[in-house]
């Protein structure tokens, strides 16, 4: 009886032991690290969530990283992931050109980099690029503005754009000018600020270095902030007539709110429409409140997950399906792009609540 039971426990000891070794090789080895740039922002913390659900539904394990507005961190990070062993990197830059150089090491190591949301530019250490299509979050933007323009010519129209370091940023902004610039061609819009943007109001075409100006000249490093002292500034200094009823291009949603509450206590602006970007809750509420016109709805659910589809089909070694190309200053990058949409007070609650992407709950906690 006694032997009996001396080798239960002998097995009992060997299976714990068997399992506390396997479970600290497997919490220490990832398969999939994901360099994202900015915990503080709603739209990266979305993806992070995604990222989590869908790796580990699916058995691969994967690292979570934010680079904090810092491209040291983010080479940091890279190397921390690498380090730990993983296959696949997926990576949204935070400075374009200098991700090139957080790579190398990722690179050197034979890990392929998918590039995520914005390409990575002038490098060719990039495998893949999964993104949205951002053209046209700047037509949607720019259309907006001009299906709820006030009647008449000369409407005063002010442009905030992005984070120069973004390549994104003159991405958005050039879609956007596409569509807006007939309208102030033909003086039905007036601009307000951007100096470099007036003096180009009749070349639909911009070239890279007038689109790298204008994005430099209005840029919000996509702050809230930033946004916010900026349009103090611009609209102290502004005269009567490029108040009233305005229009705003605002690249995205943090940008939009840190605007618009610089708007709403001008006395001299009687309405404004004002544009966003990301569907973010904070920016859904000013929606509902009427205080933000639109937001493009980039669906960070699919985007996550065609980039763990690209990520899954790299490490199973099959086929990697895309349907773009994009040209990165090195290389034409395999792009699997996409779509995004646009949302309103008329639609955000058939896109955002009955599609299931937030629930009410969760958009009367930002009101
Ligand atoms: C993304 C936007 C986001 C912005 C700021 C851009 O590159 O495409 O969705 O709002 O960065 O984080």
């Amino acid at each position: 009886m006694k032997k009996v039971l001396k080798s239960i426990l002998g097995l009992f000891l060997i299976a714990l032991s068997v399992s506390i070794f396997t479970g600290c090789t497997k919490e220490e080895t990832v398969e999939v690290g994901i360099c994202l740039p900015s915990g503080e922002q709603n739209r990266w913390l979305q993806d992070k969530a995604q990222f989590e659900e869908m790796l580990d539904g699916v058995g691969f394990s994967s690292e979570v990283l934010f680079s904090q507005a810092s491209s040291i961190t983010e080479k940091e990070n890279v190397k921390k992931l690498v380090d730990k062993g993983i296959k696949v990197l997926i990576i949204c830059p935070e400075d374009s050109e200098a991700a090139a150089d957080s790579i190398q090491y990722a690179k050197d190591n034979g890990v392929k980099v998918i590039t995520y949301d914005r390409l990575i530019t002038d490098s060719d250490g990039v495998d893949y690029f999964v993104t949205f299509n951002s053209t046209e979050v700047g037509a949607l933007q720019a259309q907006y503005l001009i299906d709820n323009k006030p009647e008449g010519k000369g409407i005063p129209l002010y442009l905030y754009t992005g984070l120069p370091a973004d390549n994104n940023a003159g991405i958005f902004f050039r879609g956007s000018w596409e569509v807006l610039q007939p309208y102030l061609a033909d003086g039905t819009f007036v601009l307000a600020n951007c100096p470099e943007a007036q003096n180009n109001i009749y070349n639909k075409e911009l070239s890279q270095e007038v689109v790298d100006k204008i994005v430099m000249q209005e840029a919000t490093d996509w702050s809230y902030e930033v946004a916010n002292n900026r349009a103090k500034a611009e609209f102290a200094n502004a005269t009567k007539d490029q108040k009233g009823d305005i229009l705003i291009l605002a690249a995205n949603d943090d940008t939009a709110r840190g605007i618009a509450d610089v708007v709403l206590q001008d006395p001299d602006v009687t309405s404004y429409k004002i544009t966003g970007q990301d569907a973010g809750l904070a920016s859904v509420v000013y929606i509902v409140n009427g205080k933000q016109g639109m937001s493009v709805f980039k669906n960070t659910n699919t985007l996550a997950k065609n980039a763990c589809k690209v990520a899954m089909s790299i490490l199973n070694g099959e086929e990697v399906e895309t349907n773009a190309e994009s040209n990165n200053g090195k290389l034409y990058v395999p792009t699997l792009e996409t779509p995004v949409e646009c949302i309103t007070i008329d639609n955000y609650v058939e896109k955002l609540i009955d599609s299931g992407y937030y629930t009410l709950a969760q958009i009367n906690q930002y009101k």
